[in-house]
């Protein structure tokens, strides 16, 4: 079976849920405590052994090709300052041994529009695709779970959990057939149900792998929710012809698209952060906050 080794990261998205943060500069650009949320990404997809980041970028994404790249002044004015610890920091923004490919969506057509764009470059091989906006923790990291467990059943795999009720109409939603307590197959997926007509509770988030059988999909779309060419239109068409895995995966996931999951984010990430998290946790016990 063939290995994953690209991963798709969709970042063309304008991001309108925190303007004004959001209107000179990508979403996924903003920070969580020191790194951009686009380098926890591609760090995760390095853990996972992948190799090759394809970015589908847009208008107004140029610092996320800057973030990846060599910092010319940056690098040499720390190198003559002797700041060898800020220079190391600075030149470990793209993991090693990685290779960073961009491609532009012109259009915001959809997150299914946004993944048809990377198929010349991913061709016929499995791969990944990570959403930025969800930050996930967790030991080894949620993609690597995924690629190992691709490795074990060869079939295209999303990562699933429960979201409350009330809260289906943001997510794509999956019914499955009873499995294992990780893997179940998926046999319905639906884009931002309702409460009322959701099949389950179970909630894509953004992490998924491909069999490239993907593709042949995602070109017949036709406008599904929102107007938008949706990812999830594209796997429930995928669905008629392989098998799809739902992955409860260990570990927390953060919104980071909401203003609420984002804070979130910080604050845990903040707690144990080796420079700061000693002293922010001295912080929050000063505050005397009510503990839950
Ligand atoms: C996208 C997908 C949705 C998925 C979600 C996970 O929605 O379309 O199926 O559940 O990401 O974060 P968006 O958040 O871009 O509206």
């Amino acid at each position: 079976m063939k290995k994953v080794s690209k991963c798709v990261f969709p970042v063309a998205g304008l991001g309108t849920r925190f303007l004004p943060a959001t209107k000179a500069s990508p979403k996924e650009m903003m920070p969580v405590v020191d790194k951009p949320l686009i380098q926890y990404a591609v760090e995760e997809a390095a853990a996972a052994g992948i190799t090759d980041m394809v970015f589908v970028t847009g208008r107004t994404k140029r610092s996320i090709e800057d973030h990846f790249d060599k910092a010319y002044e940056l690098e040499s004015e720390l190198e003559a300052a002797g700041k060898q610890e800020l220079l190391a920091i600075v030149r470990s923004a793209a993991p090693s041994g990685i290779n960073c490919i961009y491609l532009r969506q012109q259009q915001a057509l959809g997150l299914g529009h946004a993944v048809l764009c990377a198929a010349p470059v991913i061709g016929d091989e499995p791969f990944a695709v990570i959403l930025a906006d969800d930050l996930m923790d967790g030991e080894p990291p949620i993609m690597r779970q995924m690629v190992d467990n691709f490795g074990r059943y060869g079939r295209s795999v999303v990562a699933v959990q429960e979201v409350p009720q009330d809260q289906t109409q943001s997510y794509g939603i999956v019914s499955v057939k009873p499995g294992t307590p990780d893997f179940q197959q998926v046999t319905a997926i639906v884009e931002k149900p309702r409460p009322e007509n959701a099949p389950s509770r179970l909630a894509v988030v953004g992490r998924y792998i491909f069999t490239s059988t993907i593709f042949d999909h995602l070109r017949n779309l036709k406008p599904g929710s929102g107007g938008e060419l949706q990812l999830t239109d594209g796997i429930s068409a995928l669905l008629a012809e392989e098998a799809v895995l739902a992955f409860s995966f260990a570990g927390t996931r953060y919104d980071c698209g909401s203003k609420l999951g984002y804070m979130q984010a910080v604050l845990a990430f903040a707690r144990k952060h080796p420079e700061i998290g000693p002293s922010f946790e001295a912080h929050l016990a000063a505050l005397d906050l009510p503990r839950g």
